[in-house]
């Protein structure tokens, strides 16, 4: 309204200047009037200018007729003879940027015809804004642009005209750039940006400014328009690695293709210039064939085997680069860590060969060193001795080991040891390794020989040839070679004052003990030696036994007759009473053997008598009784012959004659020289008779001999290489008495005996027998040819050797 009111009144100062001039314009009237006014609105009174009542006006028919234009805008009241306005005035709608905008028409009155130019001048008023072609604008700036740069901005343009159209141009604050306003040559206001800081397209990649065009009206109106830079890139940016240096940690073994660590570098440049790949700068040979670089990933991958015992750490230097060339680098540092893969190592520093059995415990036997080449716990090693062996490990410095001795040692019970040891280390899984160190004891003179027995009892046989073999002892020793070899001797002694060497001889090697002389059982009939067996180790060691020898009977001595006395001058004539009767005592003959047991166990016989019949004998006391009464009729001498015999095999008897004299009377005694002549020509009888005895006793001895051999053969067919046999008990005779252990020993043994002629040779050398004409060697063999194969060398005859058999008869 004000404005409105503002262009009336200016409006009417301007009729008035139109008025004062139209007496000087010739039928023209002029107005000037701002545009927009509302409608009905005066602009002068067009009557009063041209001189005309305004009464008249409407019987003149008077008319405003435009020129050239169909619209009216302006008209006439014509019962006040005003000029208003008919309707709506946009200056700029009517003649746009023309600096004069006239309206113009002609007054027609009639009656008379008058016309009169009226000129209606629009003068503008500011009612248009200045504006941008658009609210947006977008520019792109490198960011290289260097300060001072100008970019041109559109123009904003304003409707009105004049001072009313854009006069100046303003930009938002901002670091970047200020606005310069420059002038058209059609007089029109554009604007620069000047760059007044320049531009980082990595800080800030849009600039949004906001510009704003303002015109010279009053009041004052304005447009702005936002202006959108994106800030162009340029390679202004080195690759940048995301980390100062890359540290990785990879466990050895690793497979192959295993990612080990990715660098990554970013370059804040866009396209090329930005995009950034990978390539190692420094690195060693060996990490070259262990590790790959991918170009474009930054991905470090395993290509070799990896081994922390190689080496436990790699650095690499990787350089970035990007498109235009532009690099930088980094360090990658690999650690590798360990696995537990390797076992440990058992090393054998020193071990002694063998250790003697006397070592005291603790004796260290040998040194162990065990290595892991892990590290840490992988490295960490138990080492421990398996089994029940006397040794065990004592810790030393660091990753030693003694063995030693835990108990006492006994080649004897054991003479080596395999110890077993076993190392395993604390990774997980452990890892373990065995080793076996072979011990060997040695030996130590600790054993003393000890013979087979406490004590040993020998029996020989008298009358044995000197060499026979009487007993063989034997001590052994566990220990070893020379420790436990044996030799043995006799301990000098005497018996009955006689040196016991003189008795016996041992062979130091073999223990057997052998007669040096025959003994005679009725000198002594036992003795006793001490046999020394001593090893050979230094000191040696002995020991001790008693072998007790013990000789036997033999039927070697014939009974001898005491009574009556034998034979010579003193011939002894027993007197029998005539009244004898039956059974009663007549005389006896006593005898005795020097022999002991069944050898001394008499027999007595009446070989031969005058009458047989009148008396007998009995058959153990030797008493000779009347087997009836005497008679008269019976010879007044009577001679017996009575042979008294040994019970010993082969028996030996002795005859005495027995005379008996049928007489009351010693003076009816005739002719005792007669009788002695009688007795001479009766021995000569006594030899026939002991003459037959022998040859059929002979014969019968032959004759068992043959059988008992044959017997014995079969029975025992080594007999020959067994030291002593006895015959079993059941070839004696059925009346056979033992009386042994009174001293008396068994009467009949049979030995086989032989000597070796040096020890430990096979060559036996016989001894002759005692006996040789008695059986021959050959015979015997002929007799049993089965057995010759077991004897050796029997083709070579008798004279290689030769059985002896003593038999019992
Ligand atoms: C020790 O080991 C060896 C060889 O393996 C073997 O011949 C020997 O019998 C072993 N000795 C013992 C006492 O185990
Ligand atoms: C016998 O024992 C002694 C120690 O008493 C020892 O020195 C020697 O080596 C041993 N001999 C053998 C053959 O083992
Ligand atoms: C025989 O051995 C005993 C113990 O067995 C010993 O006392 C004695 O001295 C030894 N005699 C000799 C002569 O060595």
């Amino acid at each position: 309204m004000d404005a409105r009111g503002f262009s009336v009144t200016r409006a009417r100062y301007c009729c008035l200047v139109v008025l004062l001039s139209v007496p000087v314009s010739i039928g023209d009237v002029s107005y000037s009037v701002p545009e927009e006014l509302k409608r009905g609105s005066v602009i002068g009174n067009i009557a009063n200018d041209v001189g005309v009542d305004f009464k008249s006006l409407l019987v003149r028919k008077a008319r405003l007729q435009p020129e050239g234009s169909s619209k009216r805008y302006c008209d006439i009241n014509l019962n006040s003879g005003d000029l208003i306005v008919a309707e709506r005035i946009d200056r700029e709608q009517l003649c746009g940027q023309n600096t004069l905008c006239n309206l113009k028409y002609e007054l027609v009155l009639e009656g008379p015809l008058d016309l009169h130019r009226v000129v209606v001048q629009i003068q503008d008023i500011n009612d248009n804004s200045p504006q941008f072609s658009k609210d947006m604008m977008r520019l792109e700036i490198r960011e290289s642009a260097d300060k001072g740069a100008r970019f041109p901005v559109n123009e904003a343009h304003d409707a009105d005209i004049g001072q009313n159209a854009v006069q100046s141009y303003t930009l938002q604050r901002n670091d970047h750039f200020v606005v310069a306003v420059h002038t058209n040559i059609d007089g029109g206001k554009y604007a620069e940006l000047v760059l007044e800081k320049e531009l980082d397209r990595e800080e800030q990649q849009e600039v949004t400014l906001l510009l704003t065009a303002s015109d010279g009206g009053t009041p004052q109106r304005s447009g702005t328009v936002v202006i959108n830079i994106s800030v162009l890139d340029a390679n202004d940016n080195i690759p940048v690695f995301n980390q100062a240096f890359y540290k990785a940690s990879l466990p050895e073994n690793s497979a192959l293709g295993a990612v080990v660590v990715t660098v990554s570098a970013g370059d804040a440049d866009e396209g090329a210039n930005g995009e950034v790949t990978y390539e190692f700068s420094r690195i060693s040979d060996e990490a070259k064939d262990l590790f790959s670089l991918d170009r474009k990933t930054g991905e470090i991958r395993v290509t070799g085997p990896i081994d922390y015992e190689e080496k436990s750490r790699y650095e690499m230097r990787i350089e970035g680069k990007d498109g235009a060339g532009l690099a930088s680098q980094t360090k990658v540092i690999v650690d590798i860590t360990d696995v537990n893969d390797n076992a440990p190592f058992i090393f054998v520093t020193s071990l002694s060969n063998s250790v003697p059995e006397s070592a005291p415990l603790g004796t260290e036997v040998g040194i162990i060193n065990v290595q892991d080449i892990d590290s840490d716990n992988n490295s960490q090693v138990r080492c421990s001795i398996q089994g029940q062996v006397p040794f065990k490990l004592m810790p030393s410095i660091k990753n030693f080991y003694s063995i030693v001795t835990t108990s006492a040692l006994d080649r004897e019970l054991q003479s080596e040891y395999n110890i077993s040891l076993t190392a395993s280390d604390e990774g997980s899984p452990p890892l373990s390794s065995f080793k076996t160190l072979h011990v060997s004891i040695s030996d130590v003179n600790d054993n003393p020989p000890a013979f087979d027995e406490q004590s040993y009892s020998a029996y020989v046989t008298e009358n044995n040839k000197p060499g026979t073999s009487v007993i063989s002892v034997r001590a052994r020793d566990p220990d070893y070679r020379q420790n436990g070899t044996v030799f043995y001797s006799l301990l000098s002694s005497e018996v009955s004052g006689v040196p016991v060497s003189s008795f016996l001889s041992i062979n130091g090697d073999t223990g057997v003990i052998h007669a040096v002389r025959s003994f005679d059982y009725e000198q002594f009939r036992s003795f006793k030696v001490q046999v020394v067996a001593r090893d050979n180790g230094s000191p040696p060691l002995s020991s001790n036994m008693t072998v007790s020898v013990f000789i036997t009977d033999e039927n070697d001595n014939s009974p001898q007759i005491l009574y009556p006395a034998p034979s010579g001058n003193s011939m002894m004539t027993e007197m029998v009473p005539k009244a004898a009767h039956a059974g009663s005592l007549v005389s006896k003959v006593i005898a005795v053997d020097a022999d002991s047991g069944q050898n001394a166990w008499l027999s007595y016989q009446i070989l031969k008598s005058t009458d047989p019949g009148l008396f007998t004998i009995g058959l153990h006391s030797g008493e000779i009784r009347a087997q009836r009464d005497i008679a008269e009729s019976d010879t007044m001498k009577q001679n017996l012959v009575v042979s008294v015999k040994d019970n010993g095999q082969p028996s030996l008897s002795t005859t005495c004659s027995v005379y008996l004299l049928i007489s009351d009377n010693l003076a009816e005694v005739p002719e005792l020289k007669d009788m002695s002549y009688e007795e001479n020509s009766s021995k000569l009888t006594s030899y026939l008779i002991i003459a037959l005895v022998s040859v059929s006793t002979f014969f019968l001895t032959f004759i068992i001999l043959i059988v008992v051999v044959k017997f014995c053969r079969r029975r025992k067919p080594r007999m020959l290489f067994d030291g002593a046999v006895a015959i079993p008990g059941a070839y004696f005779p059925p009346n056979y008495a033992d009386v042994d252990g009174a001293g008396t020993l068994r009467s009949s043994y049979n030995y086989d005996t032989y000597l070796t002629t040096g020890s430990r040779t096979s060559d036996f050398k016989f001894v002759r027998s005692f006996n040789d004409g008695t059986l021959p060697a050959d015979q015997t063999l002929k007799r049993s040819p089965n057995e010759t194969s077991e004897l050796g060398e029997t083709t070579e005859g008798g004279s290689k050797f030769s059985t002896l058999v003593k038999l019992p008869f």
